[in-house]
C-alpha cells in the first residue's frame, strides 16, 4: 500500500496509542507460563503480538482456545492488507484476553514449526520459554526475520543446558529444552530481547543467573517478574534471578506504547501542532528519546498517573517545539533510543544543520537495515543523508518532497510518513501497510489528528 502525504496541515488533539509491543509479548508469555488464571487488557492488535499469541497457542493446549479466539476476533487479518489503515487506533485493541495457564510443565511439543512472522522479540523470548521444555521447538520467521542474528540468544541458552541450533547464526532456531542451570552472562551487544530470554529460562533453572549489561536496556521483564514475586534484583554484578521460581496468574492492563507515541509527538512538533497522548507507558528505560527531543528543541511533558505490574502509566503532552536543532547521538546513548532513531531521524531531516547517529550498526539488523533505508528514504524525499561507516549522518535543512519506501519495516513506514508531513511538496511512501506490525491504525490516527494522508491509488 502506498500513501500520499500532503504537507501544510497541523497535527492537533488528544489520542491513545495501541498497547506496548515489548510489554505485551512478555505478559502474554508469562500468562501462559503461569499456574492459574490471567486476564490481560489492552493487548494491541499488532501483527507482532499476534505472532507471539499464535506461537503460544501451538505450545500450550490449555491456553489455546482462549488465544485462538482472541487472535481471530473480527478484523483479525485486515491489517495484513492495510485495510484498517483509516480506522482509529483506539478502536483496534483486541478484547480482554482471559486465559488459564497450567504452568511451564504443561507445555507440549508443537505439531508444527512456530512462525514468528516479522517479530525478533517473539523468536528470542520464546526461545527462552522453551529452553526448559523437554522437547524440540522449531522457530521460523518471514524473509526479514530469517536474516537476523540469533546466536546472541542461542549462546547463553546453550550455556544454561539447552540444545540450540541456528542456520549459520540465523533462523530457523531449533531449541531442544532440557534441565537448566543458572549462569553468569555478559551479552556482547546490549539487548533487552536476549536479557528477557535468559531471564525466562532462568525462572526454570537451578541456581542463580546473573546478567551483566554493558549498557542499560528496557527492563520490562525484570519489572513484571518483580511484580509477580520472583526473586529478581539488580546488584553491582548485574541483574540476578534465583531459580527456579513458579508464578501464579495475574491481571494487567498493557499501557500504550511510548515508541508509537514518539511518532505522533514528532509529527505534531514538525507541523507546529500540539498533541496529548493518554494511557502511555512511562517506564524510564523507554523515555531516553525525550532527552534527545529536548536537545533538538522539542519539549514533551510527562505526567505519571498510575502503574500496572510495575509499569508506570500516564500522559505525554507536546509542551513546546520551535525550530528543530541538529543533534549528536553517541554510541553509549543508542541502546536506549534504539527504536526511536527513525523518528529522531525524521526530526533531523528538518533540523537547522547536520545530525549524527553514532555506531548505529545494531540498526542494520532490525526489521530492515535501518541505516541504509533511512538514508535512502530521506534522499528519496528530497533531503540529504548518508552512511558514514557505522554512523548515520543526516544533512538537515528540510525536505523538498518526493517518494520513499518502507522496505517492509514498520518504523520506516511511520518515520518516512511523519517527515513527509513537513516537506515542501507532496510525497508518497510505499510499503505503508507494514506500520501495522507495531501500530495498527497509525494512518487513521494521523488523519484524525489533522494530517493530510490518504491511500494513493
Ligand atoms: C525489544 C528490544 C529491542 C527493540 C525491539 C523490542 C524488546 O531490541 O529494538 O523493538 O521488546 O525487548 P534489542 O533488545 O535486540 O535491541
Amino acid at each position: 500500500m502506498k500513501v500520499r502525504v500532503r504537507p501544510g496541515s497541523t497535527l492537533r488533539g488528544q489520542a491513545t496509542v495501541p498497547g506496548d509491543k515489548s510489554i505485551a509479548h512478555r505478559w502474554l508469555i508469562l500468562a501462559v507460563a503461569a499456574a492459574g488464571r490471567s486476564s490481560l487488557e489492552g493487548l494491541p492488535r499488532s501483527l507482532d503480538i499476534r505472532s507471539t499469541a499464535s506461537c503460544l497457542a501451538g505450545l500450550a493446549p490449555a491456553a489455546r482456545p482462549a488465544l485462538e479466539a482472541w487472535a481471530s476476533s473480527p478484523g483479525a487479518t485486515d491489517e495484513r492488507h492495510g485495510s484498517t489503515w483509516n480506522r482509529e487506533a483506539s478502536t483496534l485493541d483486541l478484547p480482554v484476553l482471559d486465559l488459564h495457564g497450567e504452568g511451564r510443565g504443561s507445555l507440549r511439543r508443537p505439531d508444527r514449526e512456530l512462525d514468528c512472522g516479522n517479530s525478533g522479540t517473539s523468536m528470542r523470548l520464546l526461545a527462552g520459554l522453551v529452553a526448559a521444555a523437554p522437547f524440540a521447538t522449531v522457530l521460523t520467521g518471514d524473509a526479514s526475520l530469517s536474516t537476523r542474528p540469533m546466536e546472541r540468544v542461542a549462546e547463553p541458552l546453550r550455556a544454561m543446558g539447552a540444545g540450540v541450533t541456528t542456520r549459520d547464526g540465523h533462523p530457523p532456531l531449533t531449541v531442544r529444552g532440557g534441565e537448566l542451570r543458572g549462569i553468569s552472562f555478559e551479552p556482547e551487544v546490549p539487548s533487552a530481547q536476549v536479557k528477557g530470554a535468559v531471564l525466562l529460562a532462568a525462572l526454570a533453572a537451578d541456581g542463580s543467573t546473573t546478567i551483566a549489561e554493558s549498557a542499560p536496556t528496557r527492563d520490562h521483564t525484570e519489572r513484571a517478574l518483580g511484580a509477580l514475586g520472583a526473586p529478581v534484583r539488580t546488584t553491582e554484578a548485574g541483574i540476578v534471578l534465583d531459580g527456579p521460581f513458579r508464578h501464579e496468574g495475574f491481571v494487567g492492563s498493557v499501557p500504550g506504547d511510548p515508541s508509537s507515541a514518539a511518532f505522533l509527538l514528532g509529527a505534531a512538533a514538525l507541523t507546529g501542532g500540539e498533541v496529548a497522548l493518554t494511557g502511555v507507558g512511562l517506564n524510564p528505560t523507554r523515555l531516553a528519546f525525550l532527552e534527545v527531543f529536548e536537545r533538538m528543541g522539542v519539549d514533551v511533558a510527562i505526567d505519571v498517573e498510575g502503574s500496572d505490574l510495575g509499569e508506570p502509566v500516564g500522559t505525554m503532552r507536546l509542551a513546546s517545539a520551535g525550530r528543530v536543532r541538529s543533534v549528536h547521538v553517541g554510541a553509549e546513548e543508542l541502546p536506549l533510543v534504539i527504536d526511536e532513531v527513525p523518528i529522531l531521524a525524521a526530526l533531523a531531516a528538518h533540523a537547522d544543520g547536520p545530525s549524527r547517529f553514532e555506531a548505529a550498526s545494531e540498526l542494520r539488523v532490525k526489521e530492515s537495515d535501518r541505516v541504509s533505508v533511512l538514508a535512502e528514504g530521506i534522499r528519496g524525499l528530497g533531503g540529504r543523508a548518508e552512511e558514514d561507516g557505522e554512523d548515520l549522518v543526516i544533512g538537515g535543512g528540510g525536505l523538498a518532497g518526493g517518494s520513499a519506501r518502507s522496505a517492509g519495516d514498520h518504523r520506516m513506514a511511520m518515520a518516512l510518513t511523519v517527515m513527509a508531513t513537513a516537506a515542501r511538496t507532496p510525497s508518497e511512501v510505499d510499503g505503508a501497510e507494514s506500520a501495522a506490525v507495531s501500530f495498527p491504525g497509525f494512518f487513521g490516527l494521523l488523519r484524525g489528528l489533522g494530517a493530510d494522508v490518504e491511500e494513493a491509488r
